[in-house]
């Protein structure tokens, strides 16, 4: 008979089970855990269903650990309390965000230890703090039999078949060395920020409430009572530490903190990348100093880093102080959430007459600085956080990131305050505020006649990018409009010595001022001049390109649709938006005056015949720079062809670098993208003065 045709015996099948267990064991190590599959997700789900259609025959062939039992288990009524076999400890935390902090643990744990000045330095395992839920998986002969939250520290709570669920979690350890009796295992669950944003995202398409931040939400999955549940919720492992261990294998045993880490890692656990063996307090100071450097771009939150005694033989010298081991602390960052007050929601109007909705907030200290506003964005963005005046709400600032309200504290709400509503009418000029169908913003209808507008508008014209007139800051603006002084832009070059020395906090001397930067501003060029009429989708560098390619304004204003859409980068939406511009005879008539009132530029100089030795080349600037202003530098390397970007990316050819560049620097350095200085930035924008003619 072919062999095809006999029934495999039962010995067969179980081995065939086993085979499939481990490859799916392997490759789900590969996915989850190292980022790196081996095999398409086709194939993995081939093997998978291969699996499962045995299990389905053979059900006694089912095992705990098998890659097809993730999800299991029913609804509970509640979590069980399970008691620690070893207490679940807490941290020492050092709040000063300094180097001090770190130099002030080396010292205490010298002093303990009793070592003389002399003595060599101590070292330490530097690793992060992850921002989650602390978690003790218990394995038993290498399979995962327990998962418990922390709890009190002695006892916690059984989130077994939600821990499950998390895909990078062995259920069974991996690799070749042998699994001690039990092997409890500590670490944190935590949720990516990119998971976060998918799973808000995914809310918001649903029309529910977005979650407040990745760590309370990863923590509220992990507490679920349906493991069908936690299985939805995108949740990530890193393995720090130890429980209980019974019957490691002589030998095999790790004598230090970061070899228990490497044994960890080889039994498939995730265990951060981002750690060092580092010596003394210079060697703390300087993991805290760099991890704080690349915080913002992590794929996770952290809220400081944590440093442990290398040593497991020094660790146990140390021993505890009451609920802390002295070898260890955490060293913080300054947070990047806060809880503060609404006090009122103010309705801003933009220079396009854009309505924005700003929380008031009680001044706090979060990511840094100050925070006393927070931008609600739109009319739905508002809608959906609710929140209203009164309410205290987390407020969040990271990185250069603006700040933003990411929640409200509802059980902290009292009485009942009204949900914010747009209003109907400018709240400045009282003009209809309109929100178009399709668009997200509401808009005061009254154009220039809004003062809240023209004061963006007077503004957004003298400012530096564009006819630059130095010293005329928002106050004086406010002063010269409310003083019904100025309603167009004209009006600005037709201000007097007597007119303006009238205002309020007004010396004669700042004046002048102001007027001789009026006079100066009016030699400008085409780009800054049209990039100042402030015409809706034309940025600075829509401006140079519309000068480049036309030459002339009266070229620009006479321009059809089609003829804008031959400009680089104009599509439809902003060649309408110049045409409908120029086609309102207010408009042109401002254009006019302005050339009437002597502000002018040279014409043609559109036509680039400058040579432009980084054409096409993209830079991106961070930190400060010995001599030039950012603004500067941007422009000289515009001059020279080079486009300037925020963020570096792929694309980016160099990135230039002063003094505290932070996290720019970090990432140029994981691209590969060149750094160079202001000095070699300046080099070489000048190479064509050297070029031989
Ligand atoms: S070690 C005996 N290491 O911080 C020391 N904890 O401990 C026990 N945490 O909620 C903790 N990252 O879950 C340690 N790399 C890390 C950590 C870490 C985060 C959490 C831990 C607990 C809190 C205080």
């Amino acid at each position: 008979m072919h062999p095809a045709h006999t029934n495999p015996t039962p010995e067969q099948v179980r081995q065939q089970a086993a085979d499939l267990r481990a490859q799916l064991q392997h490759h789900a190590h590969r996915y989850y855990v190292l980022d790196a599959p081996e095999i398409p997700d086709a194939e993995y789900d081939r093997l998978f269903q291969s699996l499962q259609a045995l299990e389905e025959q053979h059900p006694g062939l089912r095992t705990a650990d098998s890659p097809t039992q993730r999800v299991i288990g029913q609804v509970l009524d509640g979590l069980q309390s399970i008691r620690h076999a070893q207490p679940m400890l807490s941290i020492q935390t050092e709040t000063d965000t300094t180097p001090v902090g770190a130099a002030g643990f080396d010292a205490r744990v010298r002093r303990e230890l009793g070592l003389a000045e002399d003595a060599p330095a101590i070292e330490y395992n530097a690793e992060l703090k992850f921002d989650g839920l602390a978690i003790n998986l218990r394995y038993e002969d290498g399979v995962l039999v327990q998962a418990a939250t922390r709890g009190d520290g002695e006892t916690g709570e059984d989130v077994t078949q939600n821990i499950r669920t998390i895909g990078q979690i062995p259920l069974r350890l991996l690799g070749t060395a042998p699994a001690p009796e039990v092997l409890e295992v500590r670490g944190e669950v935590y949720m990516r920020r990119d998971d976060f944003e998918r799973l808000n995202q995914r809310q918001r398409e649903a029309g529910h409430k977005t979650y407040i931040n990745p760590r309370n939400t990863a923590a509220g999955a992990v507490r679920q009572l349906d493991p069908a549940t936690t299985a939805q919720r995108p949740l990530s492992f890193y393995a720090y530490g130890l429980g209980e261990v019974v019957g490691w294998t002589p030998g095999h045993m790790p004598t230090t903190h970061s070899g228990v880490l490497d044994a960890l890692q080889a039994w498939g656990l995730p265990v951060c990348a981002e750690r060092d063996v580092v010596r003394a307090a210079e060697g703390l100071a300087d993991f805290h100093q760099r991890m704080g450097q690349h915080r913002d771009t992590l794929p996770f939150d952290i809220d400081g880093v944590v440093y442990k005694v290398n040593s497991l033989a020094l660790q146990r010298q140390l021993g505890f102080k009451t609920r802390e081991p002295r070898w260890a602390v955490a060293h913080k960052y300054p947070a990047q959430e806060q809880l503060t007050q609404v006090q009122a929601i103010d309705v801003q109007v933009g220079r396009t007459g854009k309505l924005t909705p700003v929380a008031k907030l009680a001044p706090v200290f979060v990511g840094g600085v100050t925070v006393t506003n927070a931008t609600l964005h739109n009319e739905d963005e508002a809608r959906r956080k609710d929140v209203r005046v009164g309410d205290t709400v987390i407020v969040r600032r990271a990185g250069d990131v603006i700040p933003e309200v990411v929640g409200v504290l509802l059980e902290q709400r009292s009485g009942e305050p009204a949900p914010f509503t747009m209003p109907s009418q400018c709240p400045v000029c009282g003009s209809a505020a309109v929100r178009e169908a399709g668009e997200v913003e509401h808009r005061c209808t009254g154009g220039l006649f809004c003062s809240a507008q023209r004061k963006q508008a007077i503004l957004h014209y003298a400012q530096r990018r564009a006819v630059d007139v130095e010293g005329l800051g928002d106050k004086l603006v406010d002063q010269l409009v409310d003083a019904g002084l100025i309603k167009t832009l004209p009006d600005l070059y037709r201000l007097g010595l007597t007119a303006l020395a009238g205002l309020e906090r007004m010396a004669e001397k700042s004046a002048a001022n102001v007027l001789q930067a009026l006079q100066a501003s009016r030699q400008t060029t085409l780009p800054r001049f049209l990039f100042g009429l402030g015409i809706r989708h034309v940025g600075e560098a829509t401006a140079k390109d519309l000068a480049r390619h036309f030459g002339s304004l009266d070229r620009i204003m006479d321009a059809s649709v089609d003829a804008l859409l031959q400009v680089n980068d104009v599509g439809p939406v902003v060649a309408q938006s110049i045409r409908t511009f120029f086609e309102q005879p207010h408009n042109r008539e401002v254009v006019e005056q302005l050339r009437a009132c002597g502000v002018n530029w040279p014409e043609g100089e559109g036509a680039q015949t400058e040579p432009q030795p980084l054409l096409g080349k993209t830079f991106v600037l961070t930190g400060t720079f010995p001599t030039l202003k950012r603004d500067e530098a941007k422009e000289l390397l515009e001059a020279a062809g080079a486009k300037v970007a925020g963020s570096v990316s792929k694309k980016t050819d160099y990135l230039v670098a002063g003094a505290d560049a932070g996290s720019k620097l970090q990432k140029a350095a994981e691209l590969g993208v060149p750094v160079v200085d202001e000095e070699q930035l300046l080099a070489m924008i000048n190479t064509t003065d050297s070029n031989p003619s």
